[in-house]
């Protein structure tokens, strides 16, 4: 059977209280819409997106995605949604209509519904909370059977004790569609036309209804403002590192790690407390990496030690390599295997060599460094003139003495020495000392004589 997925995504999410739309709102780093997206994409070509509420926002996000969409200009409930989706569906065929809101399902829990939904007309993803406040409740006969879903706001007192929910995701029968969404009339608490009332339409029309029960529910937990946003995220972070730890990591508080992306990592790798992955990261195996660290789109090479407070944007660090504390790694740098890179050190767009060190209060901008380079402490590349970035070269075995500024473009020759202080101009020859700075004076008698100056 043909199937199109409809996505409702034009809701207002008043209770979001946002200049944004509320299903570009980030979970992990990524707005909700894109992993209903995602879900959507690998069951059909046919993805249609009701938006209407800050559409302009919405319809960018979403450019070049291949969608269809449908606007509903205003707002009057999700059955009124799909209703303006209805001529862009097919009268044959079945439709999985999901939710912007709802962003964690899967392909295995899709597939359940709809395989369950190609013998009935409708079928229902319903799940179990313990705090089941907001959502639509599922009300069953003596039987077991579905017979309506009451909203939260609509139902009594013994109703609003049902702990079954409504996940907002069914599929139904085209056909069924499009003679039922017409009948959904707004009489309830919040004058809208609820897609829900289908369920007893359906039944009043002996039309046949089907459920799947989720057994987990954090992958149908529909998250309306920035606390339940906030809920879900912890569980999905939860989630995610009990799934790290069941791969071999060691993470020395689950509760404290933030993964908004993609993090693979080796065997034996060890997490400190409040890092947070960013992107995709790989952390090779027995990697160490220490508290209170930001890695974005990052390889961490076999061994290799961060230790705290360090921030790595977008580069590669070999093995055994030790970042930190407090280094920042700017984007597009190479840090050899066995490489330092020490405190207050900052390494931008820069390659440095293997075994090389950079260890003390240092910038290190669009330089290539060669191998067992030592860069003493407070020493700076010169990369900008005010206009243009220039290139500084370093080649092995360089030592660069503490405090000098290096004035790219500048090449320092191999097995060189550049004594402590200098501000290098010039091209350093290999294995010839350089020093630029003016040699001591000493001025005996110095106080003396500036106090017989005063009183004169
Ligand atoms: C809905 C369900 C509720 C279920 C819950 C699960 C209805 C009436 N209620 O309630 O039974 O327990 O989801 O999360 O369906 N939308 C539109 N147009 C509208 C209204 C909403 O496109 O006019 C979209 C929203 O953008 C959102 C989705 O539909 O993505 C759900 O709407 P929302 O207002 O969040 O419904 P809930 O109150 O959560
Ligand atoms: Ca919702």
């Amino acid at each position: 059977m043909s199937l199109s997925v409809l996505i409702l995504a034009a809701g207002k999410g008043r209770r979001m209280k946002s200049a944004f739309p509320k299903v570009l709102q980030k979970l992990a780093g990524r707005p909700m819409i894109d992993y209903v997206l995602t879900v959507a994409k690998k069951l059909t070509s046919k993805v249609i997106v009701v938006v209407g509420s800050q559409q302009e926002i919405l319809r960018e996000h979403l450019a070049g995605s291949q969608l269809e969409f449908v606007e509903q200009l205003q707002q009057f409930g999700t059955g009124h949604a799909v209703a303006q989706a209805l001529p862009k569906l097919s009268d044959t065929g079945a439709v999985l209509i999901l939710s912007g809101d709802v962003p964690l399902l899967t392909d295995e829990v899709v597939s359940q519904l709809i395989e369950c939904g190609s013998s009935c007309d409708v079928a229902v993803l319903t799940s179990h909370l313990d705090n089941p406040d907001g959502y639509g409740r599922i009300i069953r006969n003596k039987e077991g059977k579905i017979t309506s879903i009451v909203e939260h706001v609509d139902a009594d007192h013994t109703q609003r004790l049902i702990k079954e929910i409504n996940t907002g995701i069914m599929v139904a029968r085209a056909e069924f569609l499009q003679e039922v969404i017409p009948r959904i009339e707004a009489r309830n608490g919040q004058n809208e036309y609820y897609l829900t009332d289908c369920v007893r339409i359906a039944l009043e029309l002996n039309k046949k209804v089907g459920s799947v029960f989720l057994n987990d529910a954090l992958l149908g937990l529909g998250v309306n403002d920035r606390a339940q946003l906030a809920v879900t995220e912890r569980k999905l972070q939860v989630r995610k590192v009990e799934n790290l730890m069941r791969d071999g990591v060691t993470v020395a508080d689950p509760s404290r790690i933030d993964i908004r992306g993609e993090l693979f990592c080796g065997k034996d790798v060890f997490i400190d407390i409040n890092t947070v992955f960013l992107g995709r990261v790989v952390l090779g195996d027995g990697v160490t990496i220490g508290s209170n660290n930001v890695i974005s789109d990052s390889e961490i090479s076999s061994s290799a030690k961060i230790l705290s407070n360090c921030v790595i944007q977008n580069c590669f660090v070999g093995r055994g390599a030790q970042v930190g504390p407090f280094s920042h790694l700017r984007p597009e740098s190479v840090i050899g295997d066995g490489g330092k890179i020490g405190n207050f050190v900052e390494i931008k767009k820069s390659n440095i060599g293997t075994m090389s060190k950079v260890n003390h209060l240092s910038y290190v901008g669009d330089s290539v460094v060669g191998e067992h380079v030592n860069i003493g402490a407070g020493t700076i590349t010169c990369n900008y003139d005010g206009e243009n970035k220039h290139e500084t070269i370093i080649e092995d075995a360089a030592f660069i003495g503490s405090g000098s500024q290096l004035v790219a473009p500048v090449t320092i020759g191999a097995g060189s020495i550049v004594g402590a202080g200098s501000t290098i101009t010039d091209n350093v020859n290999a294995d010839s000392l350089a020093v630029s700075r003016v040699r001591q004076k000493s001025i005996p008698e110095w106080r003396k004589r500036k106090k017989s100056i005063k009183n004169q």
